[in-house]
């Protein structure tokens, strides 16, 4: 078994590959606190036996907020976290000997901000919907953008944090800037300018705090999206890492050790970043076809930057072979961590199980993702499928289309 060996993150020793991935759950107070509900996932979380736990999206700033309920950490509400956090810590360090690894993740919204502020306007996005050149964000705001990621990733240093994740992925402003081909100005345009607004943050996050602080990241290395309305491919769809790997290693010079792989756009073709087993959704291609191209990605990159940590993503797919696959990938090298979003919140037994024999496949993540389609009727996100509280707002989402 590989999946239980220790590895070396930074200066820290793990005790096993497994990663609770970050899942929005769009069910905190409206001043971004954790709720009870958002308290009695992570105590969830807690009980996996997972080395790392990485948290969901949480704004940097108030205007850069996906939902009212998303995760905002802010001085009013630091000690909700900090509390959190030590509860979590002595739970899993009662029921394993050890505590995880706590990562928050740190977002703008752009596009997806409750009022959008795009990179640019993008035609392929814009086709059903879309957005006032008057949204773009000015090359002012983003200057000040360090600070307002630096003030965050103090904050979560004072609630206990063992780091942060400068995140640039799924479509939101850094991800969407790196693809700002037609931007003018500072920002947009070369290479140089698409990626500024994401290395300023990330080495500004650096900078700011000692080595034994994690500064991650969570990383789209291609949208999947035919440039110039993508990054990361070429302008006939096809996956080309030659830019994402200059990013990286640029950020790596700049002390970025610790990467989750995505790729792909929920919002556009979340097919490629979650692949779906069951529902209405009509993938555009064979969900072999989008396993496969995420660990081709997976297995590039650790080839290029061994030196670099990385967790593999979409795991929830794979179902009954979920664990010979985690083994398999961490066996072969293609990532040194693995993981896991959905099946989390489906089966949070799932590697305790498999540790002692009983993992059963009947109550893994069906890959089904009304998760997301909650999350996107403006609900508190969970698994609709296995857990009744979850059901039971997922049937009354469905009463109130009708
Ligand atoms: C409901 C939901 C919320 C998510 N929230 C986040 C998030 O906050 N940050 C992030 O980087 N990814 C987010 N993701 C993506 C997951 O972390 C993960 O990459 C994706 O679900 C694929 O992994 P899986 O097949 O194990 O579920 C979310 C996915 C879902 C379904």
């Amino acid at each position: 078994m590989c999946i239980d060996s220790n590895i070396k993150v930074e200066n820290r020793i793990l005790p096993n590959r497994i990663v609770v991935q970050p899942m929005e759950g769009c069910d905190c107070l409206e001043n971004g606190s954790p709720s009870e509900v958002t308290a009695a996932k992570y105590m969830r979380f807690a009980t996996i036996g997972a080395a790392v736990i990485w948290f969901e999206a949480c704004a940097v700033c108030s205007e850069g907020r996906a939902n009212p309920h998303q995760m905002q950490i802010t001085e009013d509400n630091l000690e909700v976290f900090r509390s959190l956090l030590h509860d979590m810590r002595e739970t899993s360090l009662q029921k394993f000997g050890y505590a995880p690894l706590m990562l928050l993740q740190l977002t703008h919204s752009g596009r997806q901000s409750i009022h959008p502020i795009i990179a640019y306007n993008n035609a392929l996005y814009e086709k059903t919907r879309p957005v006032p050149r008057d949204s773009i964000v000015s090359d002012e705001y983003l200057d000040n953008l360090p600070e307002a990621f630096v003030s965050a990733a103090q904050r979560a240093f004072r609630a206990g944090f063992d780091g942060v994740d400068v995140k640039c992925c799924h479509g939101y402003l850094f991800q969407e800037l790196l693809s700002a081909y037609t931007r003018e100005g500072r920002y947009g345009g070369s290479f140089e300018n698409r990626i500024r607004a994401f290395v300023n943050c990330y080495r500004a996050v650096r900078r700011a705090f000692p080595a034994n602080f994690i500064v991650a990241s969570r990383i789209g290395f291609s949208d999947v999206i035919p440039k110039p309305y993508g990054f990361g491919t070429t302008e006939e769809g096809i996956i080309d890492l030659t830019e994402a790997k200059l990013l990286l290693k640029i950020l790596h010079e700049s002390g970025l050790n610790f990467v989750n792989v995505t790729i792909g756009n929920p919002y556009y073709n979340p097919h490629v970043n979650r692949p779906f087993r069951v529902g209405m959704y009509r993938a555009s291609e064979n969900p072999a076809v989008s396993l496969q191209r995420f660990i081709d990605v997976e297995r590039e990159l650790k080839k290029s930057f061994p030196d670099i940590c990385f967790v593999g993503s979409g795991m929830s797919y794979y179902r009954e072979n979920l664990m010979e696959k985690a083994e398999e990938l961490i066996a072969e090298g293609v990532c040194d961590l693995v993981g896991f979003g959905r099946e989390c919140i489906a089966y949070p037994q799932f590697y305790e199980d498999y540790l002692s024999g009983k993992y059963d496949s009947s109550k893994s993540c069906v890959a089904c993702s009304k998760c997301t389609i909650l999350m996107r009727n403006n609900r508190v996100s969970g698994c609709a499928t296995f857990n009744e509280y979850y059901k039971n707002i997922y049937r009354e989402a469905l009463a109130c289309k009708k």
